[in-house]
């Protein structure tokens, strides 16, 4: 047999985290449940090249608990989780067999935890997952690209946050600074152009800037550019920790809201933001739209269903936002505790 899952000890709250290999696939995951307190652990499955066992752990703790925590936040009847696989293949790795491995170890948790695509992984993958369990969403032609839907939650919060700010949703005039022009950032371009809002785009990749730069009006800076820019808001809209020690000084903006996962490198980041006076709209809040839209496929939601509730999360934030102020706290705390407020909820139901 060349399957091990071995059960280990995370500390950090999680409910259960396995470390899971099939030599004979070339498969090593982490697969962390934070949380099912409220339903089932969802959470996609990023295949990624760590540099050791320790990172690939350490990211599947954070995403996990960010998941369980969006879903509490959208009011979704789902915990947290996340698996992530490393990548050690290149160019050789049998994506049948790895995808099936990871089946195989979705199965073994009973339903306690649904994978999904991530960084990484493609609904093709996930159709490789379903010959190994059925606790698997993100499949072709279910609930199809989250991307769309995920952007505009994402405008959502942002217009939530000018509402906070400024007192008035319209984003005609400002100026938004956007990191990443991929598939998020592409469909948030395009909701903030047509709302009349000025765009500065970054991306490493020329092409995707410059598309948005064409389509769009944007005007195009380096990457290493997009925190100096002076701007309304900025919205981060590729990768995790782009709020550190080092970015913070320059950011010159009234407003962060963006759909990048754990966009703050600590938490203290979140108070140096409010001790800024930079009004902060929780990442997992702005990016719930994504899993909300897969509510289609996984709970049978209606589009319309859907739809709505990615609305919602303009007065979600708006929510958050007067509570913070009421507690004296940070917008990144006062999220992070009425989520684990409904958690204990659920644990006294
Ligand atoms: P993507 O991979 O399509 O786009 C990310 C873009 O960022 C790419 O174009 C990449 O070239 C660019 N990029 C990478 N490093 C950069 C840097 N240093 N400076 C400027 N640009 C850089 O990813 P996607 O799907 O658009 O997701 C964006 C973020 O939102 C990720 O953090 C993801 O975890 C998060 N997210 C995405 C959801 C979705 O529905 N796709 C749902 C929830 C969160």
């Amino acid at each position: 047999m060349s399957e091990t899952f071995e059960e280990i000890s995370a500390g950090d709250g999680h409910e259960l985290v396995v470390l899971c290999a099939d030599t004979e696939a070339g498969y090593r995951s982490v697969i962390a449940l934070h949380s099912t307190a409220l339903g089932p652990a969802i959470g996609g499955a990023r295949l990624w090249r760590y540099d050791s066992t320790d990172a690939a752990l350490t990211d599947a703790l954070r995403l996990s608990r960010g998941m369980t925590y969006k879903c509490a936040l959208a009011g979704l009847p789902f915990g947290g989780g996340k698996a992530v696989i490393l990548d050690g293949g290149g160019a050789t790795q049998d994506r049948v067999q790895l995808f099936r491995a990871h089946g195989r170890f979705v199965e073994r948790l009973g339903g306690r935890y649904i994978t999904a695509e991530d960084v990484g992984t493609s609904p093709a993958d996930m159709e490789h997952v379903l010959m190994e369990t059925e606790h698997v969403g993100g499949l072709i032609d279910r609930s199809g690209d989250p991307s769309p839907a995920t952007a505009r939650g994402v405008f959502r919060a942002v217009q939530a946050s000018a509402r906070h700010r400024w007192g008035a949703d319209d984003l005609k005039g400002r100026t938004v600074a956007l990191q990443g022009c991929g598939h998020v950032g592409y469909h948030l371009a395009r909701e903030l152009a047509e709302a009349g809002a000025s765009l500065v785009v970054a991306d490493v990749s020329a092409e995707r800037a410059g598309r948005v730069g064409t389509e769009f009006g944007a005007r195009v800076v380096e990457p290493r550019e997009i925190f100096d820019v002076e701007a309304d808001v900025f919205a981060p809209c590729a990768l995790g920790g782009v709020v550190n020690d080092e970015t913070l000084p320059r950011l010159r903006v009234q407003v962060v809201a963006g759909a990048a996962n754990n966009q703050l490198l600590e938490a203290r980041h979140g108070d140096e933001l409010a001790a800024r006076g930079i009004l902060y709209a929780p990442d997992y809040v702005c990016n719930s739209g994504g899993v909300i839209n897969g509510c289609r496929e996984l709970l049978g939601w209606e589009p319309e269903r859907s739809r709505q509730k990615i609305e919602e999360i303009y007065d979600t934030l708006l929510a958050i936002f007067r509570r913070a102020e009421g507690e004296g706290v940070s917008t990144a705390r006062s999220a992070d505790r009425l989520a684990e407020r409904r958690l204990a909820q659920a644990g006294t139901e």
